[in-house]
C-alpha cells in the first residue's frame, strides 16, 4: 500500500468505527490499555500550567488525561482527522467543562503550530496508523519547547516466549472475529495485525526517536512487550 492510499485507508477506518472504538479497545485489550495510559501519565509527570499536543488524539482520553493535569492555567491540543472520532471527543471534554482543550481537525504529517510551542507532544495508539512515522516524530520533536518531551504509547512485538506465541494466535486469529461479532467490521479490525507486521519492534523505534532529533530515550516495555512506551527529551538550545 502506498502512503496516500494507506492515510486514506486509515481514515475510512476510523470514521467507520467511531463510535465503538472506546468499548472495543476496553474489550480487546482486556483492559490493559487503561492501565498502560495510567503508567504513561506517571511517567511525563506532567504539571499544572503546563502545555501540550496529543497527536492523533482520537476520541480524547489522553488529551482528557493531560488536561486534567495541565489544570485551566494549562492548554491541551488534541489533533486528529477523522470527525467522527474528535466528536467522540467533543462530547467527553463538553461533560467535562474542559475550555483548556481544545480539539483541532488536523493532520499529524503537518501539524499546525510554530517551532517549540508546547512542552509535551504525545501519541497514543497511532504511529502504525501514520504514512510516514519519521515525518510524525520530527513534527512532534518540531513543535515541543527545547527540554520538552515527545511520548509514544503504542502496540509492540511480545517478547516474552510462550506467551509471545499465544498473544499472535489472539491478536492474528481471534481479533479480526472479535471485531466482526462486536462492531461488525471484519475488514477493520483485521487492519490491527497487519499494521504491527510492519511496525519497528521496541528498539527500532528508539532509534528513530533518535533520528528524528530526541535525546536520553527510555523505552518500557508493558505487559510483556504487547505495548511500549517511548520518551524523547528534545535537546536544550
Ligand atoms: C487507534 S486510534 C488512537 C486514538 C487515541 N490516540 C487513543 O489513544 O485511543 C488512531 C487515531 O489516529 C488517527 N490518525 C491516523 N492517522 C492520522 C493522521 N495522519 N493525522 C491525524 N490523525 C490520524 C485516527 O483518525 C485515529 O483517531
Amino acid at each position: 500500500m502506498n502512503k496516500q492510499s494507506k492515510e486514506q485507508f486509515v481514515h475510512q477506518v476510523f470514521e467507520s468505527i467511531a463510535d465503538k472504538y472506546d468499548m472495543m479497545n476496553t474489550l480487546l485489550s482486556f483492559r490493559r490499555h487503561k492501565a498502560w495510559r495510567k503508567f504513561a501519565m506517571k511517567k511525563l509527570n506532567v504539571q499544572p500550567g503546563q502545555s501540550a499536543i496529543d497527536v492523533c488524539c482520537g476520541t480524547g482520553d489522553w488529551a482528557i488525561a493531560l488536561a486534567e493535569k495541565t489544570g485551566r492555567e494549562g492548554r491541551v491540543v488534541g489533533l486528529d482527522f477523522s470527525k467522527n472520532m474528535l466528536e467522540i471527543a467533543e462530547q467527553k471534554k463538553s461533560e467535562k467543562q474542559y475550555d483548556h482543550l481544545e480539539l483541532v481537525h488536523g493532520n499529524a504529517m503537518s501539524l499546525p503550530y510554530e517551532d517549540h510551542t508546547f512542552d509535551y507532544a504525545t501519541i497514543g495508539f497511532a504511529l502504525r496508523n501514520v504514512p510516514d512515522i519519521h515525518q510524525v516524530l520530527t513534527e512532534m520533536t518540531r513543535v515541543v519547547k527545547p527540554g520538552g518531551v515527545v511520548a509514544s504509547l503504542e502496540l509492540s512485538k511480545p517478547v516474552w516466549p510462550g506467551f509471545k506465541q499465544l498473544y499472535y494466535l489472539y491478536f492474528n486469529r481471534l481479533l479480526p472475529f472479535l471485531g466482526k461479532v462486536f462492531a461488525n467490521r471484519y475488514e477493520q479490525y483485521s487492519w490491527l495485525p497487519e499494521s504491527l507486521k510492519h511496525f519497528p519492534d521496541s528498539q527500532e523505534l528508539g532509534r528513530m526517536f533518535e533520528t528524528a532529533g530526541l535525546e536520553k530515550v527510555e523505552i518500557y516495555l508493558l505487559t510483556g512487550g504487547v505495548a511500549a512506551l517511548h520518551i524523547g527529551y528534545k535537546p536544550r538550545l
